[in-house]
């Protein structure tokens, strides 16, 4: 028997049963086009969270070290400016240190973390709420692309919705504006919305960010025609392919590709799909902000900046946005 007090806050789970999309459809789709590319949703298999967990340990990916360091120092600051009694919204619930460190400094009356795998999203919603035992913990399984109803037992309460990670980057800024209006939409006009983006910055320090000594990067990048070849019966020889990264100067974004060695036929839920020598598959963007750049994406949102957090070199910024 644990000696720690039972649980007395709230807990129910919310399932809008997001419709996932036919995979095979889906990546077939796009590996049929031209040039080849494929959704950067599906490197999150078992396999590559735990490939992504590596990559923020790398001493090339500055990111998450970064952003945690600026939680650190600023997360005391960012709480004297929220309401008391909040409900914490997370989107996407892939960053459990993270959202530790904000609990324990906003003392949120409610957490509300939204994530498109079930599975995934109970098990760290219910870890949580033994750790945080006077905290309401309502998990909603939806897709935080599209508008979704919070649980009624938070209507009353303020919102502060959460973003961390430059996440932000894996959408096309026009998505990303989409997106920063649905979060405005579902927090109402008396919010505030915590966001993590990274910048705009020399080259090579972002090329090397996705170009990591050891690997790692290509080994999470290369994993996901592993995951094809697992969930869709599918035969890539990932010896076959190699991982590249460059930064597009004109589209402000790391871009992520695979690189077929050689002409080659894979077998793709029983179609075959041609690839020449040298052929690349577009596997992911990542754009990168520069502070005047992103609080105006986020003012065509109708969100208004109340501070902002940088490190020193200026490589990663937090934002604390009103929606008032
Ligand atoms: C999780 C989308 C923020 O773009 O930096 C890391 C994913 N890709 N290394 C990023 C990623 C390659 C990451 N995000």
């Amino acid at each position: 028997m644990s000696d720690q007090a039972a649980p007395k806050g709230d807990y129910h789970f919310y399932d809008y049963k997001p419709a996932q999309d036919d995979m095979a459809d889906e990546v077939l789709q796009g590996l049929t086009s031209s040039p080849k590319h494929i959704s950067p949703k599906y490197f999150y298999d078992t396999a590559g969270s735990l490939l992504f967990e590596r990559i923020t340990e790398l001493k090339e990916y500055y990111l998450t070290r970064t952003e945690m360091a600026l939680f650190n120092a600023h997360l005391p600051d960012i709480a004297d400016q929220l309401p008391q009694h909040s409900c914490l919204i997370e989107y996407g619930s892939g960053s459990s240190l993270k959202i530790r460190k904000v609990l324990e400094n906003l003392v949120p009356r409610a957490y509300v973390p939204v994530d498109i795998s079930s599975r995934h999203l109970q098990d760290n919603a219910q870890a949580l709420q033994e750790d945080f035992p006077e905290l309401d913990v309502y998990p909603v399984c939806a897709d935080i692309t599209q508008v979704f109803a919070l649980p009624v037992q938070v209507e009353w309460m303020p919102k502060v919705a959460f973003f961390p990670g430059s996440s932000i980057g894996n959408f096309e800024p026009h998505e990303a504006r989409d997106f920063l209006r649905n979060v405005h939409q579902t927090i109402g006009p008396e919010g505030a919305l915590i966001i993590g983006v990274d910048r705009k910055k020399d080259h090579g320090v972002l090329e090397a960010a996705y170009n990591d000594a050891k690997g790692v990067t290509a080994a999470f990048n290369l994993n996901v025609l592993r995951h094809f070849n697992q969930a869709l019966s599918a035969n890539f020889d990932l010896s076959n392919f190699r991982h590249e990264a460059r930064y597009d100067d004109l589209g402000g974004r790391v871009q992520m590709f695979l690189k077929s060695l050689e002409d080659q036929e894979v077998q793709v839920n029983g179609e075959k799909v041609h690839f020449c020598a040298n052929e690349i598959i577009h596997t992911e963007n990542s754009y990168k902000y520069h502070p005047e750049e992103f609080l105006s994406l986020a003012d065509g949102a109708g969100f208004k900046p109340l501070a902002q957090y940088d490190d020193k070199r200026g490589w990663f910024s937090i934002y604390l946005l009103s929606s008032a």
